[in-house]
């Protein structure tokens, strides 16, 4: 025998009993999208390279060391999405989408792939659920966006969650923070690690994200962007704390936040959860000003976030409550003459939207019982050459174990009531 072949590392199949809470997860987020006024986008799997070095930043992670990336037959530059930020924004250009209304409100819920190192809550095909709103420079629409993530999982019962909160303000702000960053960091340069020392010139504000112990009190003193940021950055700012306050969302402001995309502009925030253990962001997000103008639209404010959907999914407290799905109605053939009248009762009663298991095994009728019984079914149609003489059926209630036989032209009677 040949050695079978198994997934790919950091996949995950998603197999009957967990997609139930797939399926339970993604009708909640419709009808709360709905209520919120977001319409569903869906982008391709793949997009052209360049989209997501342009968008995303030639120097992030994400673009120089995790994308799946080839080139085809016909020498074009492709690679499958590391994340929808980039793809929406291409779409909204590409569909002139800001000519319909002069807000869009999206949402969607799909695959990404990054090669990332897997570990618990980090894989290479994983999900995202987000939003992303176009149009308003407005810190109501940045408190909308971040009431949505927060809202949702709220209700799906998360606990112990954290809304960390930054500001890393305008391209001007970011400019003179980046200079005083580089200007304190450079006496310790020796002591910074390989990839921050990478970083000191592509994108310091990167080192504030470092997890190394040594850097992190080495960073204790270093200047905050806080102090940076512009008077109409400050003002915007103080209106999103202003509002989240009204809305009785309590945020933590972490000054050392920084993405790992660049093309955040003010606002950005992240949702952590202590019950998720090392990789604790459950959504991140902020405001990208500026993104649609580089990616060749005209300059139009946005907002969105993006959350893990397998990261939420580890920590749901109790299962998704999703539509009961046991069937209704089990057909139970009794030896071979029936076999084709009992496909025709199965094929009619599905028609009329009564979910039936029925036998695929020619098995005894004992085996069908229990099958019957193992689906929690209400009722079994039981067919054995008699009754297909007379054409007839015997309805058994399962749970009472009472059965009557009836004509044919009553089943439909019979099995609704
Ligand atoms: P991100 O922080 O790269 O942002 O990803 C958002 C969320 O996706 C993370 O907080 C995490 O829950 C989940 N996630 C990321 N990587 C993995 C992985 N390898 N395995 C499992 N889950 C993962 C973005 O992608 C931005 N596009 C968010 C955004 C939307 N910003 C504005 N609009």
């Amino acid at each position: 025998m040949s050695p079978s072949i198994r997934s790919i590392k950091g996949t995950a199949d998603i197999l009957p009993d967990a997609s139930k809470q797939w399926q339970a997860l993604e009708e909640k987020l419709h009808s709360f999208m709905t209520i919120h006024g977001y319409k569903e986008i869906r982008t391709p799997a793949f997009e052209h390279t360049n989209l997501f070095a342009r968008g995303v930043g030639e120097d992030t992670d994400i673009v120089s060391k995790e994308m799946y990336s080839w080139v085809d037959q016909g020498g074009t530059a492709l690679t499958l999405k590391p994340e929808l930020t980039a793809p929406v924004v291409r779409a909204f250009i590409q569909h002139n989408l800001n000519k319909i209304s002069p807000v869009t409100k999206l949402y969607y819920m799909d695959a990404l792939f990054r090669r990332e190192r897997p570990q618990k809550g980090r894989l290479r095909q994983f999900h995202q659920f987000g939003v992303e709103a176009f149009g308003s420079p407005h810190p109501e629409q940045d408190a909308e966006v971040i009431a949505i993530a927060w809202s949702f999982f709220q209700s799906l019962g998360i606990r112990e969650m954290v809304l960390n909160l930054n500001s890393i303000g305008s391209s001007e702000c970011r400019e003179n923070y980046r200079s005083a960053l580089q200007n304190f960091l450079r006496p310790h340069l020796g002591e910074l690690s390989e990839t921050s020392q990478q970083r000191f010139d592509t994108n310091p504000l990167r080192i504030l994200d470092t997890k190394a112990p040594h850097e992190i009190e080495i960073l204790k003193n270093a200047p905050l962007i806080s102090e940076f940021l512009t008077s109409e950055d400050a003002n915007h700012f103080r209106e999103v704390k202003a509002n989240l306050e009204t809305l009785q969302i309590p945020y933590t402001l972490n000054n050392r936040m920084v993405r790992g995309l660049d093309y955040y502009t003010r606002t950005t925030f992240e949702i952590t959860s202590g019950a998720l253990g090392a990789q604790d962001a459950l959504c991140g997000g902020g405001r990208y000003d500026n993104l649609v103008e580089t990616l060749g639209g005209k300059p139009t404010p946005a907002i969105g976030f993006a959350a893990g959907v397998e990261r939420l999914l580890l920590i749901l407290e109790s299962e998704l409550i999703r539509e009961n799905d046991s069937v209704h109605v089990y057909t139970v053939c009794l030896g071979d003459a029936p076999r084709s009248y009992i496909m025709e009762i199965t094929h009619k009663l599905r028609k009329m939207g009564i979910s039936v298991g029925t036998d695929m095994l020619r098995r005894s009728m004992k085996a069908q019982m229990r099958e019957a019984n193992k689906l929690n079914a209400t009722l079994a149609i039981i067919v054995g050459e008699t009754e297909l003489e007379n054409q007839t059926v015997v309805v058994k209630e399962l749970k009472k174990g009472t059965q009557i036989e009836i004509p044919m032209e009553k089943l439909e009677e019979a099995v609704k009531s």
